[in-house]
């Protein structure tokens, strides 16, 4: 039986946090021998933002190195990134002259990022979820592993893919396939550690709402140590008045492996101060392995470009082939 086809990515834009991690990437890890898997460092669409020339290389590598570090296997995973294959760039524009402009003004995230950016808004951003459909459907992708915050783009990527089939392949066999979002119960949308009613963002100015997964042992107790929290005792999932306890809980119960039954009677009587400590501990266990790692795969630099090398030729292969069976669709010639 051959395997489902996994596509995932993340921004290399400021630092990777446990949002991400929860969010996304230890699901990957998680079923990754279940599927064929592609997890691309997207950085193309790091620049519709503004952005600092300097860093983007850097930040290319270490969220390479931190997929690594977080456990994808490459001998499972084909990791690459998105600007070594042109095919994301090339599919974007011939996505672009079939999306209707008002599909892309109804997204939420390019609401939000526009008006934290007041007037100067790229056409890049607005564009954002095109390109992040030609990364899914250039693989032929059937599950796109994501946190709650990129459904809207999903139900978008369809929405492209169905409208493409409509217009060049009516009662012809499909050119996209409709991939299905793979959103966790739990861990999905992790909340700022600052307000408990926002999500934990890498663009959020304050480094106190995130943990980042290269923090250090201090700076994480430090992090906690300020994190807003409620004066009620007894801490409690699930009540709609205490959005920081629900997230911390949540935390504890996805880093320590635990049930939520089993957290929840743990700490039922406590107060912050108790619960705290157990929480900082459970985050740096976690994150400490994996520091460790990527330590070991940035010391050997040569090690991560020759596997992006290898990545982006297998990444290439498979998106060229899709690329031009597009362009035939659409009616273009081939040289
Ligand atoms: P990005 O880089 O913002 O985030 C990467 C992944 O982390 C998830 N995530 C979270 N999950 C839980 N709680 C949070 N607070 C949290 N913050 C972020 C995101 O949902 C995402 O899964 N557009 C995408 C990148 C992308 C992509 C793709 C993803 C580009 N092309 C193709 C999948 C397939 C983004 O901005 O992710």
């Amino acid at each position: 039986m051959t395997k489902k086809r996994v596509l995932s990515g993340v921004q290399p834009t400021g630092h990777l946090h446990l949002g991400n991690y929860l969010g996304a990437i230890r699901q990957w890890v998680a079923r990754q021998a279940d599927y064929e898997n592609y997890f691309c460092v997207v950085d193309l669409h790091a620049i519709t933002v503004p952005h600092n020339p300097a860093e983007l290389a850097a930040n290319t590598y270490t969220v390479a190195a931190l997929y690594l570090a977080c456990g994808i296997d490459p001998t499972h995973a084909t990791i690459f990134v998105q600007s070594h294959v042109s095919a994301h760039a090339e599919l974007t524009w011939l996505l672009n002259c079939v999306t209707p402009l008002n599909w892309l003004e109804d997204m939420i995230q390019f609401k939000e990022k526009a008006v934290k950016q007041g007037e100067n808004v790229a056409v890049g951003l607005l564009d954002y979820p095109v390109l992040m459909a030609a990364d899914i459907l250039l693989y032929d992708a059937d599950l796109v592993p994501v946190g709650e915050d990129q459904k809207q783009h999903l139900e978008l990527t369809r929405d492209i893919a169905a409208r493409v089939n409509h217009l060049f392949a009516r009662n012809q066999p499909p050119i996209f396939k409709l991939p299905e979002p793979l959103i966790a119960k739990e861990g999905a949308r992790v909340m700022s550690l600052t307000d408990g009613t926002k999500k934990m963002s890498k663009s959020d100015p304050s480094e106190f709402s995130r943990i980042n997964l290269l923090d250090s042992p201090d700076e994480i107790r430090k992090k906690i140590k300020r994190c807003k929290t409620d004066s009620i005792r007894g801490l409690t999932f699930d009540d709609p008045n205490r959005p920081e306890a629900n997230n911390l809980l949540t935390l504890y119960q996805l880093l320590t492996g635990k049930t939520k039954e089993a957290v929840a009677a743990e700490c039922a009587e406590m107060g912050w101060g108790q619960f705290k400590p157990l929480l900082t501990d459970a985050v740096i266990a976690t994150l400490e392995p994996i520091q460790r790692r990527y330590n070991e795969i940035m010391a050997d630099p040569s090690y991560l470009k020759n596997l992006l090398k290898k990545g982006q030729e297998q990444a290439a292969s498979v998106a060229n082939a899709t690329l031009e069976r597009v362009k035939l669709a659409f009616g273009f010639t081939l040289p």
